[in-house]
């Protein structure tokens, strides 16, 4: 079965047609605002919110089983409508009502179990990202049948790890996730070092693309965005616009679970008159501490970090500043996403942070080493994503044994980063004691990735890996691991 639906570019020449958004100003003037790569449309203007004033929160589950062993929950997509805009409503699928959909919380060793009705008018699924599930629960059509509309599935399985995850569809996800469909997913440990911080906060950051006008979602289909893949013009923070402040005591750590759930948008973050100390990764905590002025999270990539502002009346913004991500593609502008915001009380001595955290050993090589092209190719009107010269289902399957650990060197032939991305095992970045399932590839360079294929419940089966720009993904740039 050829699951991917071939990508087709949308004639650059008609700009007005190419693109539902802002269509009176580009009508004429489209000559002017070309990019790079190949004269691509201008990507749309920022929307930068005013500054505003709230607490940071997400929906959470209840948990319907009085074992304290289980986490047991409901969850159901469907349409709904959010505020995306102040007064201003968008029609979106949402998880439990809600963007970004409540948020999963478990304990090592829990299992958990999600009651899942597809309320929406297509087939859909739920992937666990950077969840180590048994094989038959990773939410792939590699493993099940998309679940129908009005039908059920449960989930069912145990989390082994602690860390920053989050859930989201996969199937058509491009269309899905972007419709609003994804949460949070927060394991904790409690052999872990206690961590000073006065609250602890999941920050799932988004873009979509809203009509400043009405604050309706919008499609935008151009050789931009099929090149690209799709970067909106507004950027959220669960769910809300950006440069919400949250008042906080000076000297104080935040502590932020940072998930960047955008189809495509990089977001390199700065602290700006403020401190950020970044203790976690995708697969949980650093063996230290590390003091982060800027930190780079591609789409699918998670960071656990502590914040504060410095001085009492001080404001601590964290920022997303440019990061160009191909030639023309990528943030150009900032845009405040978060203000810390101090009040007048007397500062806090900043409680120190535990010198080590975790014992990480570094991962050496015991099994093959593989070479994994990441291409693209024009084909007449077709924009294609390739892995090894080939278009998923065609990218030939990858054996491996568990129990070995594999060098995978992710060779980038293209002039755009790519965000790579493996379901069921962590890596670490050969050199680097740190726990990933993403990392940026950067444009025409290779990164070299120890894949542990450590073995447990459920490590068997069919497992994918890909672009986590999700355009990319559906665009041919996918493989799959088999593993016995
Ligand atoms: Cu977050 Cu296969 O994806
Ligand atoms: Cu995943
Ligand atoms: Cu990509």
């Amino acid at each position: 079965m050829r699951l991917l639906a071939k990508i087709m570019i949308v004639a650059m020449a008609s700009c007005a047609d190419s693109s539902s958004l802002d269509e009176g100003e580009c009508t004429g003037k489209c000559d002017g605002h070309h990019g790079g790569h190949g004269g691509m449309p201008a990507a749309p203007p920022m929307i930068r919110p005013a500054p505003w004033t709230g607490t940071l929160a997400t929906a959470t589950f209840t948990d319907q089983n009085p074992d304290p062993k289980i986490v047991e929950v409901s969850l159901t997509a469907a349409m709904t409508e959010v505020e995306y805009l102040p007064g201003k409503r968008a029609r979106v699928w949402a998880y439990n009502g809600s963007v970004p959909g409540p948020t999963l919380e478990a304990k090592v060793g829990d299992r958990v179990i999600v009651h899942f009705t597809n309320n929406l008018p297509e087939p859909t699924t739920i992937h666990w990202h950077g969840v180590r599930v048994t094989n038959a629960m990773d939410g792939t059509h590699r493993v099940m049948e998309p679940i129908a509309p009005g039908a059920t599935f449960e989930y069912d399985f145990t989390v082994i790890d602690a860390g920053t995850f989050w859930y989201h569809p996969h199937v058509r996800g491009a269309f899905q996730m972007e419709k609003g469909l994804y949460g949070g997913f927060i394991v904790r440990d409690a052999a872990e070092p206690a961590i000073p911080s006065t609250a602890e906060e999941v920050v799932v950051l988004d873009d979509v693309l809203v009509d400043p006008a009405t604050g309706a979602l919008k499609d935008l289909e151009n050789a931009r965005t099929m090149m690209m893949g799709l970067e909106g013009n507004l950027l959220l923070v669960n769910g809300a616009r950006s440069n919400m402040g949250i008042s906080v005591r000076a000297g104080e750590w935040r502590r932020w679970r940072v998930v960047n759930a955008a189809l495509s948008r990089y977001v390199k973050l700065s602290m700006v008159s403020g401190d950020m100390i970044r203790i976690g990764g995708d697969g949980g905590l650093l063996a230290a501490p590390q003091t982060a002025t800027e930190l780079l999270l591609v789409p699918g990539e998670r960071a656990d970090v502590l914040v504060s502002a410095r001085a009492p009346g001080t404001t601590a913004t964290l920022r997303a500043v440019p990061y160009e991500r191909a030639d023309g593609a990528g943030a150009t502008e900032s845009i405040d996403v978060l203000r810390l915001v101090a009040t007048t009380e007397p500062a806090r001595t900043p409680a120190a942070v535990p010198s080590s955290l975790r014992a990480i050993s570094m991962l050496a090589p015991s099994g093959p080493t593989r070479t994994i092209r990441l291409g693209e190719m024009v084909h007449g009107s077709e924009m294609m994503f390739t892995i090894n010269g080939e278009m998923y289902p065609d990218v030939p399957v990858i054996n491996s044994s568990l129990g070995t650990v594999e060098t995978w060197n992710i060779v980038n032939e293209t002039a755009m980063d790519h965000p790579f991305h493996l379901h069921g095992f962590f890596f670490q970045r050969q050199g680097a004691g740190e726990w990933k399932d993403t990392i940026n590839i950067p444009a025409n360079a290779t990164v070299r990735l120890l894949v542990d294929f450590e073995d447990h419940d459920g490590a068997a089966g069919g497992w994918m890996y890909h672009c986590h720009i999700i355009g990319h993904q559906e665009g041919g740039m996918m493989g799959d691991v088999m593993t016995r």
